[in-house]
């Protein structure tokens, strides 16, 4: 948890929700958080931890897919109990993580079973971190955070801008931890895991103006 102070004076709060598990969330928060404060939010981020840690990478091919099975059938991961207060007060709900095949993350959807009641009400941004699909995983969040009475704002969304089969390929191993750039065929199709910093300092300068407009 961060910025846990209460020196905001009359400045609006964003309580950003999120899970990481491969730093690619965590880097679009950090800079997300950046630009909305720089627009006048004062922020306080809440990461989700998984009771069972999980660690990236997985170092197997088939823990890697046993993974991706569990979290197709949308199987939950349970998370340490969160501060409630920090949903209560703010003016604006982030909830941000990577898509799990098609779906939001099982730290995220136990998030969602647990403490969706506190959502009533408020203004809710999604922010997706993908490889390329994210429809399902906005729609699922789209309809919990509607049946709790949320506003749910349009998704920011964020993809890894590597072209297919080699996308998938490079994701793939390296959830399962072999590095692509170590043999030489991928090394030319897959230069780099995750999102560009391109798009992180995109991402800043769209959350300033997004704050501006809130
Ligand atoms: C188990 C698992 C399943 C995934 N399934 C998808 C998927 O269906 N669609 C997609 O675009 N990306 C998928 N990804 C890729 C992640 O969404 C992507 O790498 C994301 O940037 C990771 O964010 P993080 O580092 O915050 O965890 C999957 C990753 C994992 C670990």
């Amino acid at each position: 948890m961060k910025n846990m102070n209460n020196n905001r004076g009359k400045k609006r709060l964003v309580t950003i929700v999120y899970f990481s598990f491969s730093t690619q969330t965590a880097k679009l928060v950090h800079h997300l958080g950046k630009g909305l404060e720089k627009g006048g939010f004062h922020v306080e981020s809440v990461k989700l931890q998984p009771i069972e840690k999980l660690s990236f990478p997985l170092n197997s091919i088939s823990k890697t897919l046993i993974m991706m099975m569990k979290t197709f059938f949308r199987i939950r991961v349970p998370i340490k109990q969160l501060d409630e207060s920090h949903l209560e007060k703010a003016d604006l709900v982030i909830i941000a993580g990577p898509t799990w095949s098609y779906n939001p993350s099982g730290p995220v959807l136990a998030f969602l079973d647990r403490y969706l009641h506190l959502l009533k009400g408020k203004k809710v941004l999604p922010v997706i971190s993908c490889r390329k699909y994210w429809k399902t995983h906005y729609k699922y969040l789209k309809k919990k955070i509607d049946m709790a009475k949320g506003q749910c704002m349009a998704p920011i969304v964020f993809t890894h801008k590597i072209k297919e089969p080699w996308s998938t390929i490079g994701t793939f191993m390296t959830i399962a931890g072999i590095n692509p750039r170590h043999h030489s065929f991928m090394r030319k199709h897959y230069p780099r895991y995750g999102h560009t910093k391109k798009q992180l300092t995109e991402l800043e300068a769209r959350a300033k103006e997004l704050a501006k407009q809130l």
